[in-house]
């Protein structure tokens, strides 16, 4: 059986190498994408990795994976502390959704520490960096055993 995950990312995340390198790191998102697929091959998970700068584009994404995926790792950047439509869309699927964050978004501004995505998540992975990828594919992969 093919195991799919979309590991979405949202806006901002393109810039990631030269943006703020002491919060995210100094990987560029192809550093991560090329982390992501091989954990994926060590998981037996096909990783379909994709970013946008657009809310609606993550709609339409999460809508996909309800019948192309088995699981959603998703990096939501500033819109999951904005945005009710990613909560709501979040809620229309069936694949489970876990929720990244390279930083510790609890230990930033107040402003970061709400998402709205969260509670409509599975859970939530923040603060290892890069890493949060791997350990947020790793919980994919163990909710869809
Ligand atoms: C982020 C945290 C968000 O607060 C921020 O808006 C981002 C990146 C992270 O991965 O740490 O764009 O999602």
């Amino acid at each position: 059986m093919t195991r799919t995950v979309f590991v979405l990312n949202g806006p901002n995340l393109n810039m990631l190498g030269k943006r703020e390198p002491g919060i995210y790191g100094g990987k560029t998102l192809a550093d991560i994408e090329a982390d992501c697929r091989a954990a994926g091959a060590e998981l037996g998970l096909t990783v379909d990795f994709r970013q946008t700068n657009h809310e609606g584009v993550l709609v339409d994404w999460l809508h996909e994976a309800d019948d192309g995926a088995q699981a959603v790792c998703i990096n939501p950047g500033a819109y999951g502390h904005t945005s009710i439509a990613l909560h709501d869309a979040i809620r229309a699927i069936s694949p489970p959704v876990i929720e990244l964050h390279l930083s510790n978004i609890h230990a930033r501004e107040e402003f970061r520490h709400r998402t709205w995505t969260a509670p409509a998540a599975k859970g939530i992975i923040c603060g290892f960096g890069a890493h949060s990828y791997i350990l947020a594919l790793r919980a994919a992969g163990e909710l869809i055993q």
